[in-house]
């Protein structure tokens, strides 16, 4: 049983280690045109988008949005490809995701 806590306890941190470093991206690399919570940006608002996306939609975006944003459903891409490390894109993924614990798609 103690094992057990020590092992959740780890995997707990390492976790809020990569939000952490989510945010860190997100800081640098999108809060230019992406708020979070509320407020007007050239990019929709990330909380918003939490509720409304599933992790990999999220990574594909950020990969390439001009592949998507016509799924996605904007006329016209105005986000660029950013230089992002895979790391940093699945850090900032599970920072985006970690805003809204409830999602669109768990609803019935
Ligand atoms: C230069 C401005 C700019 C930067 C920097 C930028 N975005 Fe965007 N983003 C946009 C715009 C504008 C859109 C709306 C669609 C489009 O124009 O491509 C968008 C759309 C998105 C979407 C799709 C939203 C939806 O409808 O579900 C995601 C996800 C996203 N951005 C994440 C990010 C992340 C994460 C970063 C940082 C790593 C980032 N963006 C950096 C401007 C930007």
């Amino acid at each position: 049983m103690k094992n057990l806590i020590t092992i959740l306890l780890l995997a707990g941190t390492s976790l809020w280690a990569d939000m952490d470093q989510g945010k860190k991206v997100y800081a640098s690399s999108c809060a230019i045109c992406h708020t979070v919570n509320g407020g007007s940006a050239l990019g929709p608002d990330l909380n918003i988008v939490s509720y409304t996306r599933k992790k990999e939609d999220l990574a594909a975006y950020i990969k390439e949005p001009y592949n998507h944003y016509e799924r996605f459903g904007y006329s016209a891409n105005a986000m660029p490809a950013l230089p992002l490390e895979d790391k940093e894109i699945e850090d900032v993924v599970d920072y985006i995701d970690s805003l809204q614990p409830f999602k669109k798609w768990m609803k019935k």
